[in-house]
């Protein structure tokens, strides 16, 4: 098996600038060499190509609509092309609106893919609930079949297509949820698990749930979609949208080593980390050191090592 890296410098999905250089800071952590001491073939694609539509207003208040729809056809393909070739794919954001394009291409190749958010929001309003016009606090509204009713006719998204249905979704993380979306939640019945939960539970009990709940009819393919505003903003301050109150280190890692264990990773997103919202240097290289760790992490890199058997021991 093969992993694939692909960069997405994408930023339209919301108002902040830099985001669209969490790709290159991510590599810089040292993502291909923490990667390549895993072992199986790694492969690194770049970064995607996005080119700027000029003259894209708003549109029922969304912002951008024609600039993140295009962007998120080209991630689809790309995703979809990757998948295809048999990779495990990391898909290195980029703001979160650019999960519409990660998910609907693996959806292409895995149409019965499951899908993990881990993230402080849900990201589910649709154009009518966003409070802020945003689409990276909505991709999940544009994948959701329930919600297609509720989902206007956006430009740029014609080619857009919903793919899952909400019981083949569970949030983890959650902590700053939208009126609208609660709304959404609940209607829907969606399977998600707040920082209370986490707390009330224990995150080991908040997996063993989660992989319960997607994988015990039949296995399948599992798309990881991991927003670093998930952890604490102490450990991820170089993010758009920070909140207090996030995932431990170790609660994050235990996640992906979870969800390594499975065998069923099959796309993962690696998204919001924004190097120009970091006060200095020091909450750069955390936040995108920590991008690095939970991607390694997803990919098999364990806290016991990797060790060679013990009669190779000289
Ligand atoms: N819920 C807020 C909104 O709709 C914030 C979303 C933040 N999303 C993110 N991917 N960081 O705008
Ligand atoms: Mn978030
Ligand atoms: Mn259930
Ligand atoms: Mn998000």
């Amino acid at each position: 098996k093969s992993v694939a890296v692909l960069g997405a410098p994408f930023s339209r999905g919301q108002k902040r600038r830099g985001v669209e250089h969490g790709p290159k800071v991510i590599r810089d952590a040292g993502l291909m060499d923490r990667l390549s001491a895993l072992d199986y073939a790694i492969h690194d694609f770049g970064d995607l190509n996005f080119h700027q539509i000029e003259k894209d207003e708003p549109y029922m208040g969304v912002n951008s609509p024609r600039n993140v729809g295009t962007a998120n056809k080209v991630m689809s393909s790309a995703v979809s092309r990757a998948v295809g070739a048999g990779h495990t794919l990391v898909m290195l954001g980029g703001d979160h609106s650019l999960a519409i394009g990660s998910v609907g291409g693996h959806a292409q190749q895995c149409p019965d893919l499951c899908l993990i958010w881990v993230d402080a929001h849900a990201d589910i309003n649709t154009p009518m609930t966003s409070p802020s016009g945003n689409l990276h606090g909505q991709p999940v509204s544009f994948i959701l079949k329930e919600l297609q009713d509720k989902m206007p006719d956006i430009p740029g998204f014609s080619w857009m297509k919903p793919v899952l249905s909400s019981t083949d979704l569970v949030y983890i993380g959650l902590r700053d949820v939208d009126p609208g979306e609660y709304h959404i939640l609940k209607n829907l019945g969606v399977h998600y698990f707040t920082m209370r939960d986490i707390d009330r539970l224990g995150i080991q009990r908040v997996m063993e749930v989660t992989l319960d709940h997607l994988l015990a009819r039949k296995q399948r393919p599992i798309h990881l979609s991991f927003d670093i505003d998930a952890f604490d903003p102490s450990l991820a301050p170089a993010t758009g949208t920070p909140v207090n109150g996030g995932l431990t280190y170790r609660e994050g890692i235990y996640i992906t080593e979870e969800i390594r264990n499975t065998g069923l990773l099959s796309v993962m997103d690696l998204v919001e980390v924004n190097p120009m919202l970091a006060a200095n240097r020091e909450a750069v290289e955390a936040t995108s050191s920590l991008a690095v760790d939970v991607i390694a992490s997803a990919l098999g890199q364990t806290r016991e090592g990797a060790h060679a058997s013990i009669d190779e021991i000289p």
